[in-house]
């Protein structure tokens, strides 16, 4: 099974399946470290803003321009990491893929 490596708020790493056709938040929002996703992947909420690791960046397909607004308004957007994870499929393809979950805002 595909999966990837997940760094939780308090830097502790967790290797976790992925879901094919499925989006990251989804994953993430079933372990109680993971994230609130509180709009349940509208767009809207960026409680499932996460850090992707920048070698496994350039292999997702760009964000959306509604996505790259929101980040851009967090404090810990990061330009070269920033996503949010309802706006990210997971693909077998990405097994391995590093992540970590952005701080609270
Ligand atoms: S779950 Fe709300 S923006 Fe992703």
């Amino acid at each position: 099974m595909a999966g990837m490596k997940v760094v939780d708020r308090d830097g502790e790493e967790h290797g976790i399946e992925g879901r094919a056709g499925v989006s990251i938040m989804e994953t993430l929002r079933e372990v109680d470290w993971g994230v609130a996703a509180i709009c349940g992947g509208m767009c809207s909420c960026a409680t499932c803003h996460v850090y992707i690791d920048p070698a496994w960046m350039a292999r997702l397909p760009a964000p959306q321009p509604d996505e790259k607004e929101l980040l851009q308004e967090l404090t810990g957007y990061d330009e070269g990491r920033s996503r949010l994870s309802c706006q990210v499929q997971f693909e077998d393809s990405l097994d391995g893929m590093r992540l970590e979950i952005a701080p609270d805002e």
